[in-house]
């Protein structure tokens, strides 16, 4: 992107801020160290199939694209449908999908998608409903076969104990470059009682 390109997304992320606050639920697009970290399990080696949930302008998707096998199948899914679009002009050779995380198992049926090998979730989960959440842990949990769930942060730490009500193993990687200090969580091994209404979190 220009410099002139750069100012005018930053202008529209913000817009965008101030109408879905929720469902955007960050300060700017992530940083490329924060999109580097998101994509710890990326293989260049090998092909894998890769999910994006919550492709906003698309630092993330971009830089799954770069790092990827060549060989890798990316689909990305946005809920929005004017960053849909800017994404898929973007990166014009990943499969940018205008959708909701709420209808991710139809997405990827439809797609003849039976396993992801990373599961990369950019979404705003805390401010989501429960039932989605629940979804995509659902989804995560049939066809994730490496096991790790990839989840973005931009309040350090503050979320541990929530993703830990659903996973055993949570592990946090700070991002310290960022407009805002930001990170990863890496999620394992899911508990068998997360459906259970103590283990679900969300709105
Ligand atoms: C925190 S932003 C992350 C954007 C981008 N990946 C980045 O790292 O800069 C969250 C994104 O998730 C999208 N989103 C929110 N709810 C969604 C849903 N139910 N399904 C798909 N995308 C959703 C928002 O529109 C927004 O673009």
């Amino acid at each position: 992107m220009t410099t002139g390109g750069n100012i005018a997304a930053r202008i529209k992320w913000v817009s965008k801020l101030f109408t879905h606050g929720r469902t955007i639920a960050s300060l700017t697009p992530s940083s490329r160290w924060l999109s580097q970290a998101m994509c710890r399990d990326v293989d260049q080696s090998r092909p894998q199939t890769i999910l994006e949930l919550g492709a906003g302008m698309g630092p993330v998707t971009s830089t799954i694209h770069k790092m990827m096998h060549p060989k890798s199948t990316l689909i990305s899914l946005e809920i929005d449908p004017e960053l849909h679009t800017l994404v898929s002009q973007r990166c014009p050779d990943v499969d940018v999908v205008h959708g909701s995380a709420e209808d991710l198992e139809d997405i990827l049926d439809a797609r003849g998608i039976e396993s992801v090998d990373c599961f990369i979730s950019c979404l705003p989960t805390p401010s989501l409903p429960k039932e989605v959440n629940q979804h995509v842990l659902d989804v995560w949990s049939r066809r994730c076969v490496s096991g790790v769930f990839t989840q973005i942060t931009q309040i350090p730490w503050w979320y541990q104990s929530m993703y830990g009500k659903a996973f055993h193993d949570v592990s946090f990687q700070l991002v310290g470059r960022n407009i805002l200090p930001a990170g990863v969580y890496h999620c394992r091994n899911l508990r068998a009682d997360y459906k259970s209404a103590e283990r679900q979190y969300g709105k």
